[in-house]
């Protein structure tokens, strides 16, 4: 209806236009060689346009985001409030001012504008022929070559010249993808093997620190909760449940977690549990769907992480729909500026959060990547450990089947590399790889890497120079970049993880099911230190590559194979596929307990 409206007011403008500004380029890219021309856009089709403005202050947001996280900083722990956050990453008034123009020139009145907390997003539905003045561009029709499904798109947009620096992107226009991305994959459920309940005795490990802990030998088969505790060494440890401590898990895609399962599984698993649930919060369209015959790999991942984290109060955040990079529904790209949107807009937020998806890194454009990257660094100003798995397909494009990746790099180029995923290479989460086995070994699948967009953070300086300088070298040199942010960060059991999906037990694996494991264990830690009156951990990284280094078990075989290599070794000290080894639950609580 509003729609109808903005048109005709578009029209009668554009009837006695002025000279239109002098437009200037913002990015162009060469025609993707997936996607045919199909035709010009119909001048009616509607495009929701996601506009950016620039971040004024995140240099600023980053320094207070270091101080608050950094152990040796004597801010450690005083995170900041919504206010303090929003404040930072505002867009300057200038900016504001001039976007707000530039949107009335054409019609566009503020009501027709939503505006993320902050006002550094502002989304507006346009019909394409609006779109095209704004952008001075022709939108076409996309059509991909295998897949036949259609997107529009265009492969330059310009702005006028004096609002670059108030613009940070414009989307949907120039990107490419066809990213299949559900990552349900062949370590899936769908592959379970038979429980074997029978006791097989205790296997002796020793751990990086010469100590030797007895697992159960089941848990070489088949992973439960019992068996994830004696791995991390929980011991008796057990949430509060009532001292504010919270846990949540994002669910993309139509993805949802399923209260009967869960039920099925704490019978199985932890029956003092029987009984106590979660809560789903519905963002951006995203739905409660407890009938959908799918399998979707959230809901035995929730699993995994409230048999950790239980009786901690839990949330399921379903968000609908894409990112707005992604033009067709096919496109399979989380759209994560929504859920951070709506979560950045609660006063109060989880303080440990898992996030199980991932991307070719080269498939999301930078720009996006970016303020996705800095919503998340938002998150762990104000307190919240952002847990982000590292991948399925080792060194390989978590957007191709792992049998068919090819590695080449969509710039142009056209060369072969190998392609860290994202949100994992974002440097303000704390990525997850994995593991599998008792003794534990690296996991084939584990995702790892090197960014293409960030370089390497302070915190991770010291050991990933020396993973390159003594254990790398010259292996892989053109493949991939030695100055990129390093995952995954840390790692966890990777496998066999008995679950319960639409009321049948089965098995399941892979990177959503170690970051799972791997918030729940993060939760409990945040429990102890709300127990002990103390700030949660917040951003976790600067901790666990400092102090809190030494509370893990280095592991030191294996290796993860992707475009056509063997890819990277799990070596002694850190490594880009198990991060800095394994974590020990009591010894990480002592050293948190002592921050
Ligand atoms: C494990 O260690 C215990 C205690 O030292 C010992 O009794 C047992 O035989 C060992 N088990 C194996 C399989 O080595
Ligand atoms: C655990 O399972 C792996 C894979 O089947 C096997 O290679 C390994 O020997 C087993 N570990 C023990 C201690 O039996
Ligand atoms: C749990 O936390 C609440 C609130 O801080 C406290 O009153 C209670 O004693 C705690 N319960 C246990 C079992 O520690
Ligand atoms: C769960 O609820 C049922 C029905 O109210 C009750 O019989 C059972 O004891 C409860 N179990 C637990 C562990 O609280
Ligand atoms: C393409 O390769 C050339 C030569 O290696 C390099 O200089 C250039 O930066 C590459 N282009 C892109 C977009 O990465
Ligand atoms: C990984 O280890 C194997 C066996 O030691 C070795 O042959 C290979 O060169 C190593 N690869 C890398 C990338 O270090």
């Amino acid at each position: 209806m509003s729609l109808v409206f903005l048109f005709t007011l578009v029209l009668v403008r554009s009837a006695s236009a002025l000279v239109p500004p002098i437009h200037k380029i913002v990015e162009s890219v060469a025609s993707p060689s997936d996607w045919i021309h199909v035709g010009s856009a119909p001048a009616d089709h509607v495009i929701p346009l996601r506009i950016a403005l620039p971040q004024a202050n995140f240099a600023a947001l980053e320094e207070h985001l270091y101080a608050v996280s950094n152990p040796a900083h004597e801010r450690y722990g005083a995170h900041l409030s919504k206010a303090e956050v929003e404040a930072l990453v505002a867009p300057h008034p200038d900016s504001v001012s001039a976007v707000d123009t530039w949107l009335s020139e054409h019609g566009i009145p503020d009501g027709a504008c939503t505006r993320s907390p902050a006002g550094d997003w502002v989304s507006v539905s346009v019909p394409v022929a609006v779109a095209e003045r704004m952008l001075d561009t022709t939108f076409n029709v996309y059509k991909h070559a295998v897949h036949g499904d259609e997107i529009v798109r265009t492969t330059r947009y310009s702005l006028p010249a004096h609002l670059h620096e108030h613009v940070e992107l414009v989307q949907p226009t120039t990107l490419f993808s066809r990213v299949n991305n559900r990552r349900k994959d062949v370590r899936s459920a769908a592959h379970a093997r038979a429980y074997d309940a029978r006791s097989e005795g205790t296997i002796n490990v020793t751990r990086s620190d010469g100590s030797t802990v007895a697992i159960d030998a089941s848990c070489n088969t088949t992973v439960t909760v019992p068996c994830l505790r004696q791995l991390l060494n929980i011991g008796d440890y057990r949430a509060n449940g009532t001292n504010g401590n919270q846990v949540a898990m994002t669910g993309y895609l139509e993805e949802y977690a399923n209260y009967e399962d869960l039920q099925t599984f704490y019978k199985d698993q932890l029956p003092e549990a029987v009984n106590s649930s979660f809560t789903y919060t519905l963002v951006n369209g995203g739905i409660n769907d407890q009938d959908s015959s799918v399998n979707t790999d959230e809901n035995p991942c929730m699993q995994t992480m409230l048999g950790l984290a239980f009786p901690a109060p839990a949330t399921y955040y379903s968000t609908g729909g894409r990112a707005p990079i992604s033009g067709s529904y096919t496109d399979n790209i989380a759209p994560y500026d929504a859920w951070l949107d709506f979560v950045l807009a609660q006063d109060t937020l989880p303080q440990t959060i898992s996030t199980a998806y991932a991307s070719s890194e080269q498939s999301i454009p930078e720009s996006y990547a970016k303020r996705v990257c800095a919503g998340f660094a938002q998150l762990g100003a104000r307190g919240t450990s952002l847990l982000v798995m590292s991948g399925n397909v080792g060194v390989g494009d978590a957007n191709s089947d792992p049998e068919t990746q090819s590695c080449w790099t969509n710039n142009g180029n056209h060369t072969k590399r190998f392609l860290p995923s994202f949100p994992a290479s974002c440097p303000f989460v704390t990525t997850v790889g994995g593991t599998r086995y008792v003794p534990e070994v690296a996991a084939d699948f584990s995702g790892g890497g090197f960014s293409e967009y960030w370089s390497r953070p302070s915190y991770q300086d010291g050991v990933v120079s020396e993973f390159l300088t003594t254990q790398l070298r010259d292996t892989y040199a053109d493949l991939y970049n030695p100055n990129g942010r390093a995952f995954p960060d840390v790692s966890i059991q990777g496998i066999n993880y008995r679950v319960v999906e639409y009321g049948q037990f089965g098995h399941n694996g892979g990177g959503q099911q170690a970051t799972a494991a791997f918030a729940g264990l993060v939760s409990l830690l945040n429990d102890a230190r709300i127990e002990s009156g103390k700030a949660p951990l917040g951003f976790l990284n600067p901790f666990l590559y400092s102090t809190g280094a030494a509370a893990f078990n280095d592991i030191t075989s294996g290796n993860a194979p992707g475009c056509g290599t063997q890819g990277f070794n799990a070596t002694e000290g850190w490594d880009p596929i198990t991060g800095l080894g394994t974590p020990d639950f009591a010894k990480l609580k002592e050293l948190a307990l002592a921050l």
